[in-house]
């Protein structure tokens, strides 16, 4: 069937998701998609990866089209979570001649979630892969296995086909994602700019945290002579490979393109507002980009993404039952987890007979490891004009940021 063939003898088989728009707990407007490939060479068929469950009558009916799936000769399983390996248990019985081919530490997840379901003696039959390990399937094709470990799961990993008589495929899994549905495949026929946002969204929604890692892995990926990435969610990449390189290797670097800030907060009675507002007004007049977001009308997945851009994150909440406004509390306990790198913070708010939110604030942005400055802003129930003046405050964090 042409229409899945996206290159000579490679075939997206996955499914596109156009309905999802939560992806354990990240926003995901644009949908997303579990890519899963065919890759043909002479007599063989190799199969990478599956997609969700729920999809798999999909994921089937696509193989189908390409080959018969008693004739698939490999299976290979990049990485476990289960959008990409949900439907491995119900693949296999189709798939009798197929060796299985996984990371070793993928084996061994894999084993972990389908046990129920799939007899002991299929794991041990599984080749375990690592670091060096190729296979040969005939025509010009290998493949190369490398270890990608925390992009996005311990046991994930890349595998590079290396084609002598036509392009170098790296099929990346998690890595160089998009959670973003499309029914045009490439990188170039979709709108550039919309799929580097969806690029970043995932690295900052997914990846951040493990960034030390990433940096470290990159440069063994980003060495091999790849014509081609396919990724798992979203498009291929086949005109942008330096710009989706070099986009991971700032994000897991932590290097921003400028120093901006952004303005984080909820508001009870419009008091944290007003301090938010005249913050902003304060920032935006000396010509530093600057964001505001009240967390009751803002994605948490949007603003994190922010945030890893960000070199100030100033953080507002009313004090609530001597603590944090809900939104606040949650958008923090998000950021903290994700561990956005090399900030300075401000925390910001207001209160009435008792206080809380500051305090809460300042823990919860020093256990994200953010620079925060000493002095914060705490007001009683409602600010007077002369309490709105952030000249001072401003210049301590302009200094901080360096
Ligand atoms: Fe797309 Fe880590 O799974």
């Amino acid at each position: 069937m042409k229409d899945l063939e996206i290159l000579k003898d490679v075939f997206q088989v996955g499914y596109v998701d156009w309905e999802v728009r939560n992806f354990h707990g990240y926003s995901t407007h644009k949908g997303s998609s579990y890519n899963a490939y065919i890759v043909k060479s002479g007599d063989k068929s190799i199969l990478i990866d599956t997609v969700k469950r729920p999809y798999f009558k999909y994921f089937l009916k696509n193989i189908k089209t390409v080959c018969d799936p008693k004739n698939i000769d490999y299976f290979i399983v990049n990485h476990i979570e289960p959008d990409h390996s949900g439907s491995f248990p119900l693949i296999l019985p189709y798939l009798p001649n197929a060796e299985i081919i996984a990371s070793t530490k993928g084996v061994e997840i894999l084993e972990q979630h389908y046990h129920e379901e799939v007899r002991e003696e299929v794991f041990k039959k599984i080749r375990a892969v690592g670091e060096g390990d190729t296979l040969d399937v005939g025509c010009g094709k290998s493949f190369a296995f490398v270890p990608i470990p925390m992009i996005h799961w311990p046991d994930s990993m890349v595998s590079f086909m290396k084609d002598e008589n036509g392009k170098n495929v790296l099929f990346s899994n998690d890595a160089f994602g998009q959670h973003f549905a499309t029914s045009k495949y490439w990188d170039d026929e979709n709108n550039l700019s919309e799929i580097m946002w969806e690029a970043e969204k995932y690295y900052a929604n997914i990846l951040l945290h493990l960034s030390k890692l990433i940096a470290k892995t990159l440069p063994v990926v980003g060495s091999l002579p790849i014509d081609i990435i396919c990724p798992s969610h979203g498009v291929g990449w086949r005109s942008n490979i330096p710009k989706i390189l070099d986009a991971y290797t700032k994000w897991s670097s932590g290097t921003m393109d400028e120093k901006s800030a952004i303005i984080v907060y909820d508001t009870m009675w419009e008091s944290t507002e007003k301090i938010a507002k005249a913050l902003y007004q304060e920032i935006f007049k000396r010509g530093i980009p600057v964001k505001r977001f009240r967390l009751t009308q803002s994605d948490y997945s949007d603003v994190i993404t922010e945030a890893m851009k960000a070199k100030v994150i100033l953080v507002g909440s009313p004090t609530l039952n001597m603590g944090l406004y809900p939104t606040v509390a949650e958008y923090l306990c998000y950021q903290k987890g994700l561990k956005p790198m090399d900030k300075v913070g401000l925390a910001f708010g207001s209160y009435g007979w008792s206080k809380g939110a500051i305090k809460a604030i300042i823990e919860e942005l020093k256990a994200t490891k953010i620079d925060v400055l000493d002095e914060s802003i705490e007001i009683k129930f409602v600010p007077r004009e002369e309490d709105l003046d952030f000249k001072s405050i401003v210049d301590k964090l302009v200094e901080k940021m360096g």
